[in-house]
């Protein structure tokens, strides 16, 4: 038995519970979790935005040490350090084979069906097919990307979540290129990610918006030169700031209609609107016809960073190692299993940085 956070259905209070996990099948590995992130996404699993099945076992942004593999498998050995990638491709399907593994159909699969048991036998699902916020999980050998020793646990499991998706939307989405501008919306994990990753492309100006003055100081540490209290009239103020033409590339890290008008507005001709948080089905956003016509600005949205994990997680983790991501203001609080009702309330009010767990 380990013990893991549960919910037991959508707005139930969550709890740390005692689950049994089942033995890795062929291809399958047992982790023992280091460090687990507190992702905005784990609370959309349990406050209506999307409707995973119940019972829970919340947590996907992990990293931690391989205790036991199935038989078959080959990429990972015992005592590896391993970032969880939630989004672990098939290779065959045809995004894989388009080169785009980030948009593999097989997630669907994997969510669909319970892995563990609750102490009572009931059945359990594990978010993302993974339930990090647990002592321990078994996932497919594909879900596994291995790290030097080196890099702090707590590092490598942002990699597997908001850095990723950050860094990603930045580099592989918008492919923001040395002098560009940018604007970041939401300052969360994800958001400071992409400021991040944003001053690694050698962004000029990176101005970060959040609705909390808190983000601030964050922002500025992780790389943003100009920071905004959302506002209505957010757009003026970004053009104001960039000779009246807007940035080359917006990222909405929020995921709210408001928001991703805000950014599209923001976004100069020829720019780039990059959606990257999680919007829920009924917060709907209109455009007209003309104005999407005009003046060829390119929206579109980053899923998983649009990256794949094999090859990113370990370019981003050398980038870490070698200081040329900084990583250290993300984190603001360590804490334990049972603390995570009160990360996601801050989470709900905008305080701090991410929260990670450490085991
Ligand atoms: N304008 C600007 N910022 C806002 C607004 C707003 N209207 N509303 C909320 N925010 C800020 C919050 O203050 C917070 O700093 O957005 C940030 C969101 O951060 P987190 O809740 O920590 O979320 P994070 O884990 O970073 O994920 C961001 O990406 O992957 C998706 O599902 C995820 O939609 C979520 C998004
Ligand atoms: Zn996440
Ligand atoms: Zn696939």
């Amino acid at each position: 038995m380990v013990k893991a956070l549960v919910a037991r259905s959508a707005g139930a209070d969550l709890a740390v519970e005692e689950i049994e996990l089942p033995r890795p099948e062929p291809g399958e590995v047992r982790v023992r979790i280091a460090a687990a992130g507190v992702c905005h996404s784990d609370l959309s699993m349990i406050n209506g935005t999307v409707r995973p099945k119940f019972p829970l076992v919340l947590g996907h942004e992990a990293a931690g040490v391989v205790i036991e593999t199935g038989s078959e498998v080959r990429r990972v050995a015992e005592g590896d350090h391993v970032v969880i990638n939630w989004s672990p491709a098939c290779g065959e399907c045809a995004f894989c084979q388009h080169g785009e593994p980030w948009l593999c159909v097989t997630m669907e699969g994997v969510t669909s069906r319970p892995r563990g048991t609750l102490a009572d036998g009931t059945p359990t699902h594990v978010t993302l097919g993974v339930g990090a916020l647990a002592e321990e999980v078994v996932v497919g050998e594909g879900a596994l990307v291995t790290v030097s020793p080196e890099l702090p646990m707590a590092d490598a499991a942002l990699l597997g979540c908001a850095v990723l998706t950050g860094v990603g939307a930045v580099h592989n989405t918008a492919r923001v290129r040395q002098g560009e501008s940018v604007a970041v919306i939401g300052l969360g994990g994800v958001g400071l990610s992409a400021v991040a990753g944003a001053q690694l492309a050698g962004a000029e100006r990176i101005v970060a918006v959040d609705i909390s003055a808190d983000k601030e100081e964050l922002a500025r540490t992780c790389g943003a030169t100009d920071f905004l209290i959302s506002n209505p009239e957010l757009p003026q103020v970004v053009h104001s700031l960039t000779d009246g033409l807007g940035v080359n590339h917006t990222f909405e890290c929020v995921g709210r209609s408001d928001t991703i008008r805000a950014a599209w507005q923001s976004t100069r001709r020829g720019g780039t609107c990059v959606v990257v948080g999680m919007g829920s089905r009924d917060d709907k956003i209109s455009f007209s016809a003309l104005e999407l016509f005009h003046f060829a600005r390119t929206l579109t949205s980053s899923v998983y960073g649009s990256a794949d994990p094999d090859r990113d997680i370990p370019g981003i983790a050398s980038a870490v190692l070698s200081g040329s991501l900084n990583l250290d203001a993300i984190v603001t609080h360590q804490i334990s299993l049972s603390d995570v009702p009160a990360a996601f309330d801050r989470m709900r009010h905008g305080e701090g940085g991410r929260s990670i767990v450490l085991f």
